[in-house]
């Protein structure tokens, strides 16, 4: 073996070693960065309440949320939702002041302020209820922040929207804390909530 042939194979040698520490050192960095990456629901926004102020993340702060997204016109899981939501804080007891309902539209065409104002109303909900929407680039990215899916369904005045059903229990720092899934009690509901704030 002559003198270039054995420094080409140690070139190679050191360039092989390195490839496998740099793989071994970027691998569970980014299988670290994909699990944080499926739990962080929730981030900025910028949307408008039903009394048409303008608001972002920040009113999720000092308060345990329920993030429900939905639309006004919907026949029966938004409104079911909101029902049992409102049930689930009337079992809270004296904790139900540390915690609100935080319903965002996903129907910027039809879902005004002044809409969701009235719906809300229509609805019974238990005041400091908030009732957000927002143009349609707004909507989009609080959906996409909350990793929620919609979509327009049939055509016309009554088309209706498919969305996701799940709500989202945020912390008082805005952070996301657990699922609450659809279908489940207001009892259930409750005592998720209750399980949440006691850490
Ligand atoms: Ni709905």
């Amino acid at each position: 073996m002559n003198r270039r042939r054995s420094i080409l194979l140690l070139v190679t040698f050191v360039a092989a070693l390195g490839a496998v520490w740099l793989g071994w050192k970027i691998s569970p960095l980014r299988h670290q960065e994909a699990a944080q990456e499926t739990s962080l629901i929730g981030g900025p926004f910028q949307l408008v309440d039903q009394n048409g102020r303008a608001v972002d993340q920040g009113v999720l702060k000092g308060k345990w949320s329920a993030v429900f997204f939905g639309f006004t016109y919907c026949p029966d899981v938004c409104p079911g939702t909101l029902q049992a939501l409102n049930a689930a804080a009337d079992q809270l007891g004296g904790e139900a002041r540390d915690f609100q309902i935080v319903f965002i539209s996903v129907d910027p065409d039809r879902d005004t302020p002044a809409q969701v104002k009235t719906y809300l109303e229509g609805q019974n909900l238990r005041p400091g209820t908030l009732g957000l929407s927002g143009t349609r680039e707004q909507v989009d990215a609080v959906a996409k922040a909350y990793r929620v899916y919609y979509e327009k369904a049939g055509e016309g005045e009554d088309y209706t929207v498919n969305h996701t059903s799940t709500v989202y229990l945020m912390n008082p720092r805005g952070g996301f804390d657990r699922p609450l899934s659809y279908g489940l009690t207001p009892e259930q509901m409750a005592e998720q909530i209750e399980k949440a704030m006691a850490g």
